[in-house]
């Protein structure tokens, strides 16, 4: 449990009053679990996080079942928190994945592109391009519908195959799914090998490129305890929407080096310290962690759960 007036909220200069947690511990963290989770786990998982204060819970994908099969119950599962009065965004690659996320009344899809083709290959068994040229499509009928459209894009810093990858490389993908018409995109470090000098200067390069930060949301994963440093680069930089998962659940399963999201409890305490709003109430999220973990069968790696968890026994 929270000790009241911790931690003590000093704003510091620069920095947005307030701040939209995307959540994407139902899906990418899920997603990437070695066990299947219940649907009816999944459900409360979700309700829970709805009734913590989140109001951006990212709930499945419409993939190919065979691709993730963890998410292969998404037309038994959406229906059971669509009732929720939060925005419920799904992923969807193809126009196949947009019909069946469309037959269900969701509102907000995401399609995820890829900055490198190493990742392109494995995740969607395109070329960056062909994978583009996919998407196309789906964002236009998306768009028709009145639908908000997020545009992942993954590997924005490193990949596992590919190494190093050249911020023009990122801006080109990112422009095209601007044009293409995405509302928002959302910067993926799917390995979490970024820094907080990168991130700065790949925001530079969007901005210089006619993308500015308030279009953009930032997706970082964990690996080498970069997350919050990252993520309070981009803050500094303008940026307002940040993707994080509850108990820091996730990975991805076509990139194996990638180990948790940042960890949405983590990103509320920093965020409560700096005095910026999120609406969370961070009491609740840790119990949902905490029994989230239990479900799991295994600690979370969040510090911020692991910490509080204990003063409540
Ligand atoms: P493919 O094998 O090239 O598919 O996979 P295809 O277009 O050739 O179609 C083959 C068969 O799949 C067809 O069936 C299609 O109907 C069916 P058949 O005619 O042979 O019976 N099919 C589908 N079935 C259900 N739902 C669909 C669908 N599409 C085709 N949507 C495909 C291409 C894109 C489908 C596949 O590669 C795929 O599903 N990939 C998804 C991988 C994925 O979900 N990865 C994790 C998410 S990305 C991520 O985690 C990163 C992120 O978190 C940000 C970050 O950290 O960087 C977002
Ligand atoms: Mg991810």
């Amino acid at each position: 449990m929270t000790v009241e007036g911790l931690p003590m909220a000093v704003p510091a200069a620069g920095l947005p009053a307030r701040v939209r947690i995307h959540e994407v511990g139902a899906r990418d963290g899920l997603q990437n679990e070695k066990s299947t989770v219940p649907t009816e786990v999944k459900a409360e998982f979700v309700r829970r996080l709805a009734d913590a204060g989140l109001t951006t819970i990212e709930a499945t994908s419409f993939v190919h079942p065979k691709w993730v099969p963890q998410l292969a119950d998404a037309e038994q599962l959406f229906p059971l928190v669509a009732g929720l009065p939060v925005d419920l965004p799904v992923l969807v690659p193809n126009e196949r994945g947009l019909d069946r996320a469309l037959s269900l009344h969701a509102t907000r899809v995401a399609v995820f592109a890829s900055a490198t083709e190493s990742f392109a290959k494995a995740n969607l068994n395109r070329t960056v391009d062909e994978a583009l040229a996919m998407f196309e499509p789906v964002v236009t009928k998306a768009q028709a519908q009145d639908l908000h459209v997020r545009g992942y894009l993954s590997m924005c810093f490193g990949d596992p195959w590919e190494g190093a990858v050249p911020v023009p490389q990122v801006v080109r993908v990112c422009r095209a799914l601007v044009d293409m018409g995405c509302d928002e995109l959302s910067l993926g470090d799917t390995i979490g090998v970024a820094t907080p000098g990168h991130v700065t200067a790949l925001l530079a390069a969007l901005e210089e490129a006619g993308i500015p930060a308030a279009a953009v949301g930032v997706h970082f994963h964990d690996t080498y305890g970069q997350a919050l440093a990252n993520t309070y680069a981009a803050l500094q930089h303008g940026v307002t929407t940040v993707d994080a998962s509850a108990g820091g659940l996730g990975g991805c399963p076509y990139a194996k080096s990638a180990t948790g999201n940042l960890a949405t409890e983590d990103l509320v305490w920093m965020l409560r310290g700096l005095g910026i709003d999120t609406g969370v109430d961070l009491d609740r999220l840790v119990a949902t962690s905490a029994w989230m973990a239990e479900q799991l069968g295994r600690p979370s790696p969040s510090r911020t759960v692991r910490a509080l968890s204990h003063k409540e026994q």
